[in-house]
Order: structure tokens, then C-alpha cells, then sequence
């Protein structure tokens, strides 16, 4: 039976775990097929998703409503007017969509576990029913020799804990934690590699700073609340779990991204260097160095109590890393983010249809400054993926040629990387279905496999067919 049996064991993990904490060997061998990047052996291929976006079924098992719930809701804040209230309806076909990624070959999946499913008041009670659909996931993933990742937290926070002040209370530090303990305790005997947070500058930058994102809470304040809160309970959880249990692979997600000036102006080249320490260091320097960036600290000070940076900076097994592209910032006055806000982009510039620009390379910068700056941790790419006007299913696919040299492209980088001596041992794309993608709504996708959310039928993308032949040729 799966349910008791330790995955470390299994022959699923045996195949796929090997590649934590390895330095995969650079790609001797000769160069595959034309157009193929040269992906090394051990190398983990993954999808990743998450659950708001995907599940639905928001008033299911007992589930209550997160901050996306009320947000989502609110007229205005979702460009095409959409919710997430039944998104993919993954909680009722998650069988289907596991069969499916096995069909294509994926090793692993990285999906988020919803925290108003599992504490629906956020903290007290735990919902059984809530995490007995992780369960079944689980169980599902582990039949069909897929290895899960669980995310603790991605962005759906029961609201019933917004309500006592969310990431701006000092106290969630604790309440994560427990939250964490009660997940890990139901799963962890077959789940091994656990993020803590996905992305949590992002989510304090727009969800608390720009307020496009839930809980749409604006300022330079509320965003620094946030982030710190965000960093204290990662790390909290990070050492609780630990002490819980020996055989987990515990991690946390961050978005990174190269930031360039707009211009070679003075105060263009300053704002660059503070907006990468609001999204980028802002989470890598506590995690890895135990502090704030220098720019930072004094404004941190006033948040920072007793041992919090200790307990921020704990080792972690793996860091997972979400890439879509580069940002080109200018000095702006009038921008809450350290008035540094978004500025020209050169001409010319590949972009994604939400105006996001393309650059493969900027993937590897990335890892390399993690190797060089950070101790070259164990990574995975936890997020790679582009968004484009698809056209309707026709025979069975889509053609999405855009969305396969996206993917092809930056397989090429981690290839590059690897050969450059970084730690990087997976690639997770973003993402396995078209889904809820919060502020934009339905109206955007990054699937490699369509969703029509009509009728919720799936169909893959010729970009999984893509994916698919990379990891046949394994
Ligand atoms: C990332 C989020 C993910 C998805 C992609 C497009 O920032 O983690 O949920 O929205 O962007």
C-alpha cells in the first residue's frame, strides 16, 4: 500500500532524488538532436501549478474563503471579471490530470497545498476533509511514479486570518508554522520536498504594495510588513519542520530576475540597484546571509526583533526559482517600491502577450549570481513558462510555437548554467494547465496543456508534446 510506504524507498524516488544535492555532471556526451538543449542525466522534469489557479471547488470539503475568494469577487479587480471558484476543477479531476502528466513523462510535480482547505479559520482545527484531498493527490502522483512537491503557501491565505491583519501580524509567524506541522504530518511520510512560500516578494509587492494582487493592500509600508512577516514565518517553519522530521527535503520558491536601468543615467542605474533589493536579495540576503540588503536595513529595523534574522536564516535544502524574464527600471518618484518603478524596455526587445520581455540568458545570470553570491545552492526552475494568444484546439492540439521556443530556450540556459558549475538539478514548467492567472483572470494562459472553461475538456499544447519528447529521450 502506498499510503504507509516511505516514498524515500520507492522506486519512483529512487529514480528522481538522487539528483538532490548533486552537482550534475556537465553534458559531455554529443550534442542531441538540432534544436535540443544538451539537459544532463539526473536532471528532474516537473510541472508545476497551484491551488487557488486550479482547484476550484471553493466550497467543497470544507474548505473557507481566502483573500483570492473575496478579491476575486470584488468587481474591477480581475481584468476579464473572472474568479477562481471553479478555475480547472483540478480538486474534482486531479486523477485525470495526474494520469495525464504521466502520459507525457513528467518526473515530479510541484503543486500548492491551500491552507483554508487544511486550517480553514487559519488557525485551530484542522479540516480532515481538507487534507484528504491532498491525500488522494498524493497517493495518485505516487501510483504513476510522479514525485510531489509540495508549496506550502502560494498567495491563498484564509481570510479569516487577513481579518487579524494577515502578513502585517507578527503573530502568522507562529500560525504558518502550525499550519505547516498539521500538513506535514498527514503527508510528509511520502512527501519529501517541501517548499515553504512561493514568491513572496512578488506577493508583497502587489499583493501589499501595489494592491493589484489580494489582499490589495498599497504602500511602502504595508509592503515591508509583509515581506519581513513573510521571511520570519519561512524561516520558523523552515526549523520546525526540521526538528519534526529527519527525511524531508525542505526549500522555499523566489521569483528572480535581472534588473537593468533604463538608461545609463546615474539615477536610473540607482533605482536599479534598489528595486533588485526589494524583489531579489530582499528575500536572498536574510535567507542566505542573515541580514537585509544595506539599503534596507534601517528601514527593516523598526520590524526586526530579538533573533529574527537567525531564525530567517536557516540552511535549506533547495531553492526553488521562478524565471520569466528581466526587468528595466527607472528612477520614478511617484512609485511606492522604493521610487523605482518600470521604465523603458530596449527597443526591440522580444515580449510575451502580458508585455513581459523574453531573455533566455537572463536565466542564467540568475543562477550564476546564486552560485557566485548565495553558495550555490541545490535549485530547481520551480516556474518557466510565457503566455500567448493561443488558437483553438484543431485535431487534438494546439499550436502553441511561441510557448515551445520560450520552453526550448531557457532549457537551453539551464543547460548553460549547469555547464557553468550551478547547482541547478530540475525544471518545473509553468505551467501544467491553462488556469486562474489572478489579476488577468481566465483571459491569459500559460498552460502547456489548454483548458476551455466551458466545458473544462483538456487538450494538450504542442509544447507538451515538446516537453514530452525532451524527457522521453531520458
Ligand atoms: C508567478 C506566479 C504564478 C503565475 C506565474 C505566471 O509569479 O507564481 O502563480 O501567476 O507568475
Amino acid at each position: 500500500m502506498l499510503r504507509r510506504r516511505d516514498f524515500l524507498a520507492s522506486a519512483a524516488a529512487a529514480a528522481v532524488l538522487p539528483a538532490f544535492g548533486e552537482r550534475l555532471a556537465a553534458q559531455t556526451a554529443p550534442a542531441p538532436a538540432t534544436g535540443m538543449p544538451a539537459i544532463p542525466p539526473g536532471f528532474v522534469w516537473g510541472a508545476s501549478t497551484s491551488s487557488y489557479q486550479i482547484e476550484g471547488a471553493v466550497k467543497e470539503g470544507g474548505r473557507l474563503p481566502s483573500i483570492w475568494d473575496g478579491f476575486s469577487h470584488t468587481p474591477g479587480r480581475i481584468a476579464d471579471g473572472t474568479n477562481g471558484d471553479i478555475a480547472c476543477d483540478h480538486y474534482n479531476r486531479y486523477a485525470a490530470d495526474v494520469d495525464m502528466m504521466a502520459q507525457a513523462g513528467f518526473q515530479a510535480y510541484r503543486f500548492s497545498v491551500a491552507w483554508p482547505r487544511v486550517i480553514p479559520g487559519g488557525t485551530g482545527a484542522v479540516n480532515a476533509a481538507g487534507l484528504d484531498f491532498y491525500d488522494r493527490l498524493v497517493d495518485k502522483l505516487l501510483s504513476r511514479n510522479i514525485l510531489p512537491m509540495a508549496c506550502l503557501y502560494h498567495w491563498d491565505l484564509p481570510q479569516a486570518l487577513q481579518d487579524r491583519g494577515g502578513w502585517h501580524n507578527r503573530d502568522i509567524a507562529s500560525w504558518f508554522t502550525d499550519y505547516a506541522m498539521a500538513t506535514v504530518a498527514k503527508l510528509g511520510d511520502r512527501v519529501k520536498p517541501w517548499a515553504m512560500l512561493n514568491e513572496p516578494s512578488v506577493h508583497a509587492i502587489f499583493g501589499h504594495g501595489f494592491g493589484n494582487h489580494a489582499p490589495g493592500l498599497t504602500g511602502w509600508d504595508s509592503y515591508v510588513s509583509a515581506q519581513h512577516h513573510q521571511n520570519l514565518a519561512q524561516g520558523t517553519a523552515i526549523t520546525a519542520l526540521r526538528s519534526a522530521r529527519s527525511d524531508l527535503k525542505l526549500g522555499t520558491v523566489f521569483s528572480l530576475q535581472p534588473i537593468f536601468p533604463s538608461s545609463e543615467q546615474p539615477e536610473d542605474i540607482a533605482a536599479a540597484r534598489r528595486f533588485d533589493a526589494c524583489w531579489n536579495t530582499i528575500n536572498l540576503d536574510p535567507l542566505f546571509h542573515g541580514r537585509y540588503p544595506a539599503a534596507f536595513e534601517q528601514t527593516f529595523a523598526p520590524l526586526v526583533q530579538g533573533n529574527d534574522m537567525a531564525a530567517i536564516r536557516v540552511p535549506v535544502d533547495f531553492l526553488g526559482v521562478n524565471y520569466y524574464g528581466p526587468s528595466w527600471i527607472k528612477n520614478d518618484p511617484a512609485a511606492f517600491l522604493a521610487q523605482a518603478g518600470y521604465g523603458a524596455v530596449p527597443d526591440g526587445t522580444p515580449r510575451t502577450l502580458l508585455g513581459w520581455p523574453i531573455s533566455a540568458p537572463g536565466l542564467t545570470e540568475v543562477l550564476l549570481r546564486l552560485r557566485d553570491e548565495y553558495g550555490n545552492p541545490i535549485t530547481f526552475v520551480t516556474e518557466n513558462g510565457a503566455c500567448y494568444e493561443d488558437p483553438a484546439p484543431a485535431a487534438g492540439v494546439v499550436q502553441d510555437p511561441e510557448r515551445t521556443a520560450y520552453i526550448r530556450e531557457h532549457l537551453g540556459a539551464c543547460a548553460t548554467a549547469i555547464s557553468q558549475g550551478c547547482a541547478l538539478n530540475g525544471y518545473f514548467v509553468w505551467s501544467l494547465l491553462d488556469n486562474f492567472e489572478w489579476a488577468e483572470g481566465k483571459r491569459r494562459r500559460f498552460g502547456v496543456v489548454h483548458v476551455d472553461f466551458e466545458t473544462l475538456e483538456r487538450t494538450p499544447k504542442a509544447s507538451l508534446q515538446f516537453l514530452s519528447q525532451m524527457m522521453r529521450a531520458r
